[in-house]
């Protein structure tokens, strides 16, 4: 049996604001296999980034880490001292942000900074060109592009540049953070296509996040629902797609854009919850349909409704 390449338990991250404490990511567990392409979707405000920080153990100030483990190879990379944690990222965890300008600086040709990033990984100069020139074209960019500056290239172009880097040292765990969100819709498909194809040729694992879940259940091998800091439902994408049982996973795709609209906001009534003051009990019962009393009394524990299929809701067993 496939063993996992990642496993991340009971994890909680906290900003410690001026205006109070940010329960950002509340107890999330879960496992990769080698190759699974995971969707962590949610709305804004679910605690998507911050869990993808966390899992490179980089959540920026004043963002604490107050609980959890995540193991990579059996290695708890929360436990790891800076030098160690340099190492791991990027040749063995590695992360592609919404805004490409988050990776590359707009103003340094690609070549010298693909070659550096190569270079602090130990890569020797020729070995750094060689790799590089390899991994720009397989995300389909021509050579010259390496001796342009990314604020000469499209936004379809850097994205396909910060994958090449991301991808370039061969790492475990690939995780890319609403990388499509700033493209238009055809240059999305591309992307979505060229993640697709180098998970496919490198066998690495991704951890898609993104708050669409059309685009979840259209890539995914599995799917994690986040609301307020907390998973909500977690399954296989097929086991989703034939029994969807919390009241926000069918929120979601009941609000999502009719065919042909894709891309249009969605639209889903009220607000999520201001994190620095939680709602009691259930997370999203101010917006449930079905919340009764208990709802707002006790808080669901996530638990297995069938094999692989986490949910929680007092009522998943009856909301069918
Ligand atoms: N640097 C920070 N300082 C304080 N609070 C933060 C910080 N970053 C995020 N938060 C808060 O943590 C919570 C989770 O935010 P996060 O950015 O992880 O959500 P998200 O699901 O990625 O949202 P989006 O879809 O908008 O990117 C929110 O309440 C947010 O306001
Ligand atoms: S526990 Fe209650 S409020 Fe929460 S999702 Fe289930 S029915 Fe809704
Ligand atoms: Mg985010």
């Amino acid at each position: 049996m496939a063993g996992h390449v990642l496993e991340v338990e009971d994890l909680w991250v906290k900003y410690y604001t001026m205006s109070g404490v940010v329960h950002a990511v509340s107890g999330v567990s879960f496992k990769l296999r080698r190759g699974e392409m995971l969707a962590v979707v949610g709305e804004s405000g679910s605690g998507k980034s911050t869990l993808a920080y966390a899992l490179m153990n980089m959540v920026p100030k004043p963002g604490k880490i107050v609980r959890g483990r995540v193991l990579l190879g059996g290695v708890d990379l929360l436990t790891l001292m800076t030098e160690e944690l340099r190492k791991v990222r990027g040749s063995r965890i590695s992360i592609v942000f919404q805004d490409p300008f988050t990776t590359l600086d707009p103003l340094r040709r690609v070549v010298d900074q693909f070659t550096e990033f190569l270079m602090e990984h130990g890569l020797d100069k020729a070995t750094a060109l060689r790799v590089a020139r390899e991994y720009t074209e397989a995300v389909g960019l021509p050579e010259r592009v390496l001796e342009s500056y990314p604020h000469q290239l499209s936004g379809g172009q850097k994205q396909r540049v910060a994958i090449a880097m991301a991808i370039s040292l061969s790492p475990e765990v690939v995780i890319a953070d609403e990388p499509t969100t700033a493209l238009d819709v055809i240059v999305q498909k591309q992307i979505m296509d060229l993640i697709d194809d180098v998970r496919r040729k490198y066998k690495s694992s991704f951890i898609l996040i993104t708050h669409d879940l059309a685009l979840a259940l259209e890539r995914a091998d599995t799917v994690m629902v986040m609301y307020g800091g907390y998973v909500m439902e977690y399954a296989d994408k097929s086991e989703l797609v034939r029994d969807m049982r919390h009241p926000y996973t069918r929120a979601l795709l009941e609000s999502l854009p009719r065919l042909g609209q894709r891309g249009l906001p969605s639209f889903l009534p009220g607000y999520p919850p201001d994190l620095r003051n939680p709602p009691s009990g259930c997370v999203f019962h101010p917006r449930c349909p079905l919340a009764r009393e208990k709802c707002r009394a006790e808080q669901p524990q996530l638990v297995e409704v069938s094999k692989g299929h986490y949910v929680a809701c007092h009522y998943a067993g009856v909301v069918k």
